[in-house]
């Protein structure tokens, strides 16, 4: 038995990078998986590869921005599987402006992406989740929502995020539908290609390396499953320790 046999996961942002290392895991461990995405060409390859290594996934189409895409989506999902048990909120973005500099329509697109995008798909799921009387939802955050940094939107867009999960895991659960934020370290994939605070964040990571997509999704596995049945409201840091606060201390000896 997979960890998440024969429920039915939605993974947003899931045609690339971080979120189609989920839907792979996700798929390993039984799921039936829902692509959304708006690369096209990479989530049908993505859910093609998938289903080439015997799990079952599908892809569609759907701007998470966008309240009638989700509403399209979903009824569509329902009348495939007549439900849904997994939501992973993980389509991002991040446009790199200082405050000061930010152009406003930008700063907007950030949050619509990453603050509405996740909004809109857990208002989405949550009445079939309701309906059946049970869910997971996984938001994909970031150690951005627990400190400040020096791209704004981003950051401010991570720490909405992050409390939005509180407020849906508060209200959501009477349904034993439990929602969880993953806030991940630096994890090299396309978002940050070629940016030089990279190798920055790998020589000053505790463990002296950056997070990997396996890393992740390992996590957003264990939150999608029963295995965690009563961690609701959490969100956890997955970043080799960096959020631990040694960096500061980089270079001291611990003695005991
Ligand atoms: N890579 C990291 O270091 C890191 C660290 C912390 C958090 N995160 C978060 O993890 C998530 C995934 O990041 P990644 O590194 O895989 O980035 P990525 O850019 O490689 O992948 C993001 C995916 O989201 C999709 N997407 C973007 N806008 C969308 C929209 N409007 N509708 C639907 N899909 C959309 C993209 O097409 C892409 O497939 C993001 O939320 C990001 O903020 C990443």
């Amino acid at each position: 038995m997979g960890a998440v046999e024969n429920k039915i996961a939605i993974v947003t942002g899931g045609a690339r990078s971080l979120g189609a290392a989920d839907a792979r895991l996700l798929a390993a461990e039984g799921a039936e998986v829902v692509i959304l995405d708006i690369l096209d060409e990479r989530g049908q390859a993505t859910m093609e590869k998938i289903v080439q290594a015997g799990g079952a996934a599908r892809y569609l189409n759907c701007d998470v921005r966008d309240v009638s895409a989700w509403a399209g989506a979903i009824a569509q999902v329902i009348g495939w599987y007549g439900r849904v048990d997994i939501l992973v909120n993980n389509a991002g973005i991040n446009i790199r402006e200082s405050l000061l500099d930010a152009q406003i329509d930008h700063f907007e697109d950030v949050m619509a992406t990453n603050l509405y995008g996740p909004l809109h798909g857990i208002r989405a799921v949550a009445p079939h989740m309701k309906a059946a009387g049970k869910g997971s939802i996984v938001n994909i955050v970031s150690t951005n929502s627990l400190a400040g940094g020096p791209f704004t939107a981003y950051a401010t867009s991570k720490w909405a995020l992050r409390g939005l999960t509180k407020c849906a895991a508060l209200e959501l659960a009477p349904w034993q539908i439990r929602v969880n934020a993953v806030c991940p370290g630096l994890v090299p994939t396309e978002i940050n290609a070629g940016q030089p605070y990279v190798q920055a964040g790998i020589d000053n990571n505790p463990m002296g390396r950056a997070g990997s997509v396996e890393d992740v999704a390992a996590l957003v596995l264990f939150l999608a499953s029963d295995a965690s049945a009563y961690i609701n409201g959490a969100d956890i840091p997955i970043d080799g320790g960096g959020m631990a606060g040694a960096t500061r201390y980089r270079g001291a000896t611990f003695t005991i």
